[in-house]
């Protein structure tokens, strides 16, 4: 049987991310249950492009779960400094391993892996473009924390152009009843049109603002805050001048609703103060938390084994 992958959160439907979402709960209230439920499997993670939570998330993950990890960590690492193919590349770690997470800075590369591969790709974020797994992530913790999905007011701030993270959560949203966005960032940052070709065409309301203030934060439920991308800018002093556009800090949490929750799918650098932290709206570290269990998942259902403790 074709192996399933991950490119993008649309890959599930409505109803399998909500399973999804329902076993990572499970998962996180019942830990020991799952402990051994891959034993004897291995997952490789083909990081062609730095990383600290994704990374090293999928192997907690598949350790959690009892299995087993290889990979590399940067292309300087793997032959793809000798010139081998992704394509080439996924034909010989499907040889390793059981399933495969892989980052890569061009666009669409782990899904040419994907087609050459008999184990399933997931997309741990490619370039500009998409970041699935975030999504899962940050799917999870909204649910966790807010209760729900739909009916709900989420402003997004900081690079929204080249915030992968910030593309994958806008198009999953998007499926649910009552949500509506607020895209806060500089005018060279703004998402990119087809992005706001299809809020408009799915007649999902949204707003475009530049000043993280008082009138914009007004009824968020979620604040999702961005670094600036600094490795997709073509020009470094383009970088300097937009790195520091927002700071959330506690002059800013102040006039932000009281039960906003501020997300971030980190690393943050300078867009929240650190004095943010202690703040109770302040949930970005216990994102990184869910990212394992919505990790764990995904990894089981990939594998096609989801109701595996149900035996
Ligand atoms: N959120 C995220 O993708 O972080 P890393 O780049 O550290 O994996």
């Amino acid at each position: 049987m074709a192996p399933r992958h991950l490119m993008s959160p649309l890959d599930f439907s409505v109803e399998e991310m909500e399973k999804l979402l329902d076993l990572a709960s499970d998962i996180e209230k019942n830990p020991d249950k799952y402990s051994h439920v891959c034993d004897g499997k291995r997952i490789a993670t083909l990081f062609y492009e730095p990383s600290t939570r994704t990374r090293l998330s999928f192997e907690a993950a598949m350790m959690n779960l009892g299995g087993k990890v290889l990979g590399f960590h940067s292309s300087d690492s793997s032959s793809a400094t000798k010139g081998e193919s992704v394509s080439d590349t996924i034909r010989i770690v499907s040889c390793y391993a059981d399933i495969c997470a892989m980052r890569h800075p061009k666009e669409g590369a782990p899904l040419v892996a994907s087609m050459k591969s008999s184990i399933p790709v997931i997309n741990a974020g490619d370039g500009g473009h998409q970041h699935p797994t975030q999504t899962l992530t940050d799917m999870m913790t909204i649910r966790s924390l807010k209760g729900r999905l739909g009916n709900l007011k989420i402003g997004l701030c900081g690079d929204l152009k080249f915030g992968r993270t910030v593309h994958s959560l806008i198009s999953s949203l998007s499926r649910y009843e009552g949500v509506s966005f607020v895209l806060i960032s500089p005018e060279e940052l703004r998402v990119p049109s087809y992005v706001r070709e299809s809020l408009a065409a799915k007649k999902i309301p949204f707003e475009e603002v530049v000043k993280l203030d008082e009138s914009t934060m007004s009824g968020l439920d979620v604040l999702y805050m961005t670094r600036v991308q600094k490795e997709r800018f073509f020009n470094e002093a383009d970088y300097v001048r937009m790195k520091d556009f927002y700071i959330l800090d506690r002059e800013k949490m102040e006039l932000a609703p009281k039960d906003m929750i501020v997300l971030h799918p980190l690393p943050r650098v300078n867009e929240i103060a650190v004095e943010v932290d202690d703040d109770p709206r302040a949930c970005y570290f216990r994102q990184v938390q869910y990212g394992v269990y919505a990790r764990m998942a995904l990894i089981l259902t990939l594998l096609g084994m989801e109701d595996a403790t149900n035996e």
